[in-house]
């Protein structure tokens, strides 16, 4: 596992872009696994950037989501569809063709999963899989607790997880209980993964991370099995280490 210290959050956001900007630049097909939240949207402002400004082209790229509330059609402003068509797809010229996000308003969620899995392993796995984390040492919606060999599965969301969203809904009864997610192996499955750590109130998280055992009630600390992970943490972040 590299770790990468940076300053501040614009610091690893263009860290991070830069990073996915070589990714597509040695392999203009790229497949780019995607993450929601807060964490990756300096990311994304600073990809489109790149794409605005620097010639960076999405035009041949794959997209595959991590995630997608159970529930929500995709136009939903809640749904993690319309977070990466407002906060990126709109503003790049990848192929909406070749976005792929789960269907969290199929009827049958249990064979959306196992469609969703199929799909990621038909493209060859990601090439590079952005992660956020959560409090509690969740990726992707995979909370403590999941199996490290879980794949793509649904999964009923916690309450520290339901009130740390809820910042994006009318009120916590609007935040959906279940959401559709990469399971570990999924995430594990990529080639190489990239995850980004901002703020204080996930110092304890990255501490637990670098520090803490592996095991199946932290979910991040799977990616100590992956040969090739890159964690970017700003400072605040980094501020429990050592
Ligand atoms: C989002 C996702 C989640 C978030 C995590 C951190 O697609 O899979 O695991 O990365 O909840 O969220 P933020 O960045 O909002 O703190």
């Amino acid at each position: 596992m590299k770790i990468m210290e940076c300053e501040t959050y614009e610091e690893l956001s263009q860290t991070a872009a830069s990073i996915v900007g070589d990714t597509i630049k040695k392999n203009s097909g790229a497949v780019l696994g995607l993450a929601t939240g807060g964490t990756p949207e300096g990311t994304y402002r600073e990809l489109i950037r790149l794409h605005q400004t620097e010639n960076l082209s999405f035009q041949n790229v794959t997209t595959v989501n991590l995630d997608e509330y159970a529930g929500l059609s995709s136009d939903d402003p809640n749904s993690y569809h319309h977070y990466m068509n407002h906060r990126f797809f709109q503003h790049i010229d990848s192929q909406p063709s070749r976005h792929f996000i789960p269907n969290g308003h199929a009827d049958d969620l249990e064979s959306e999963c196992r469609r969703y899995e199929q799909l990621v392993k038909s493209l060859g796995g990601t090439d590079i899989q952005l992660l956020g984390i959560g409090r509690n040492g969740h990726i992707g919606f995979n909370e403590p607790g999941t199996p490290f060999q879980s794949r793509t599965h649904i999964v009923t969301l916690n309450e520290q997880t339901r009130q740390a969203n809820a910042r994006y809904f009318s009120s916590i009864d609007s935040v959906p209980t279940q959401a559709l997610t990469m399971g570990i192996q999924t995430i594990l499955s990529s080639k190489r993964i990239l995850l980004l750590i901002s703020g204080k109130s996930k110092a304890e998280a990255a501490k637990k991370l670098l520090e803490g055992d592996i095991s199946e009630d932290f979910p991040a600390s799977a990616l100590h099995l992956h040969t090739d992970v890159t964690v970017l943490m700003d400072r605040e972040a980094a501020s429990l280490r050592h």
